[in-house]
């Protein structure tokens, strides 16, 4: 059987959302079963000796990603949604993207115990701003990083050394661009 290349399943769309901005789009990769399996199998991999307990995920597109890898891994996931949308008692960090604006994250507060190792994921890593955020919430309430992963790194932006100055933590990202 020919080996899937996941590069095959992303469209690159210049000067989206804004002039300058390649956006990296990974709905043809999501479109395709055997594709969409590949990658979560990626990740999956990379998780299986990081004694995860939860994996965490940021709104939207780190659901896409999240949802299918806890499942496999059968552990739980805790969404870190956009701020304004949890019923409960939560916790929140912010930070700005990579094409503009300020932006707001938050988890429940009962979603982490002290001590749990969570691993992060999203479908890009950009300039970084989005799992520091994430991280920083995971932190406070005293859960551990277990790693990080994504599907995309655009490495020109320096995510990757963001989330390193925060402290070390395992990284994979199944592309670079
Ligand atoms: C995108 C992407 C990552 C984030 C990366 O999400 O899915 O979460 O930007 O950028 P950063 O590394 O510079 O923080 P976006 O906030 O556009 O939301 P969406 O998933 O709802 O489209
Ligand atoms: N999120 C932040 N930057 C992005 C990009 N260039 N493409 C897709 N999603 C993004």
């Amino acid at each position: 059987m020919k080996k899937i290349d996941l590069h095959d399943y992303v469209a690159t769309v210049k000067d989206y959302p804004e002039l300058g901005i390649s956006f990296r789009d990974i709905s043809p990769l999501m479109g395709s079963g055997p594709a969409y399996r590949e990658a979560i199998n990626q990740i999956q991999e990379f998780a299986k000796d990081l004694n995860v307990d939860l994996i965490a995920g940021p709104e939207s597109r780190g659901f896409i990603v999240g949802s299918p890898l806890a499942y496999a891994l059968g552990v739980g996931f805790v969404p870190a949604r956009k701020s304004g949308k949890l019923p409960r008692a939560a916790v929140s960090a912010s930070y700005t993207l990579e094409y503009g604006g300020i932006n707001e994250l938050e988890i429940h507060q009962d979603a982490i115990k002290p001590g749990q190792r969570i691993l992060i994921v999203d479908d890009l890593l950009a300039t970084g701003g989005t799992i520091n955020a994430t991280r920083e919430i995971i932190e406070k309430l005293g859960g551990v990083v277990a790693g990080v992963a994504f599907i995309i790194e655009l490495e020109d932006l320096h995510g990757r050394e963001k989330i390193m100055e925060a402290g070390e933590v395992p990284f994979l990202a199944l592309m670079e661009y």
